[in-house]
């Protein structure tokens, strides 16, 4: 059987799905999936039932998010913190991950026909040592570039830079904190925090999370994300500009003279920074791939 478990809604839940669809959908929804062990302490069961439990409700939220249309969905598996809980814990936890990841790794060819992206982070979305001296060695290198290093710049250079940020984020158990999780992309997420154990989450919640999304989906709020993507822009033209002035002064120009040589040297500025940029981008896609090849082998 499949682990993404088959089948549909039930017919009360797939209408409701359609009204709730005639409404703005988000796109990408982070889980913090948290409750594990209270719900093993409610229930009397072991604590790694309750675990076993968590991920298996995952397999059950992604068959809900892919009847709803949401197509890309991150969630907060482990953190570094977790290593700290007794070695007996951590084992039980590698071992569900491993077995269902790797289910879950089978049935990705299958998903990614539906369109669906998943995927699973630990800590790994903040940078690895080596991954932050090689930005230490790119800032270095682009000492004289100052205009390259821009907030688009370090989004770039996350884990999630292939996919929008998270429409929502939702954390269970009625913890209301973001524990280390997506800080830098949830800045415009609708955060839903709610009572309910991971194991015992239901189509319901998620529901009631799309709902709070959907009332919180003003012109307002759409209009902040674009007005903060126009600042960016803004800035980075403002940074060139700056730049420009100052190649011009060194050159012993007059900065504000000749037009159209400003407007040129903007241009040549801007595309020589994309080049830079893009080099900077692959060599750390290479690192980071490499990164992630050896952290395979040394946890197989
Ligand atoms: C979340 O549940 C799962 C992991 C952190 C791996 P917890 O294990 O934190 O359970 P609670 O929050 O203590 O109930
Ligand atoms: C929450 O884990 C993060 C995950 C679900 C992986 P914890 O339950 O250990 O977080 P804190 O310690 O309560 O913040
Ligand atoms: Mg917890």
């Amino acid at each position: 059987m499949s682990w993404i478990k088959e089948g549909e809604l039930s017919l009360w839940e797939r209408f409701c799905a359609n009204i709730i669809k005639a409404g703005p959908m988000p796109k990408h929804i982070a889980f913090i999936m948290d409750g594990n062990r209270r719900y093993a302490k409610k229930c009397q069961v072991e604590r790694q039932e309750g675990h076993s439990k968590g991920f298996n409700k995952l397999a059950e939220t992604l068959r809900w998010c892919l009847n709803l249309g949401i197509l890309e969905v991150t969630v907060y598996a482990f953190s570094i913190e977790n290593f700290k809980r007794s070695k007996s814990e951590v084992d039980g936890l590698m071992d569900l991950a491993r077995q269902k990841f790797s289910r879950l790794m089978e049935e990705k060819e299958k998903l990614q026909r539906h369109g669906v992206c998943i995927r699973v982070l630990g800590d790994l979305h903040l940078l690895p040592l080596d991954l932050q001296e090689l930005i230490a060695q790119a800032v270095q290198a682009t000492k004289n570039y100052n205009s390259d290093i821009s907030e688009s710049l370090l989004d770039k250079c996350l884990y999630t830079n292939h996919s929008p940020h998270p429409d929502i984020l939702i954390r269970t158990s009625g913890e209301v904190r973001l524990s280390d999780f997506l800080l830098w992309q949830t800045s415009h997420s609708c955060l839903v925090f709610q009572p309910v154990l991971w194991p015992e989450y239901t189509f319901w919640n998620l529901f009631e999370a799309i709902l709070q999304y959907q009332m919180n989906h003003s012109m307002l709020q759409q209009k902040a994300r674009d007005m903060y993507a126009e600042e960016r822009k803004r800035q980075q033209l403002e940074r060139d500009q700056a730049a420009v002035t100052e190649q011009l002064l060194q050159e012993g120009l007059q900065a504000s003279g000749d037009a159209q040589l400003r407007r040129t040297r903007l241009h040549k500025l801007s595309a020589r920074r994309e080049e830079r940029v893009q080099g900077f981008l692959q060599a750390l896609e290479l690192k980071r791939a490499d990164w992630l090849a050896r952290l395979g082998t040394a946890s197989a």
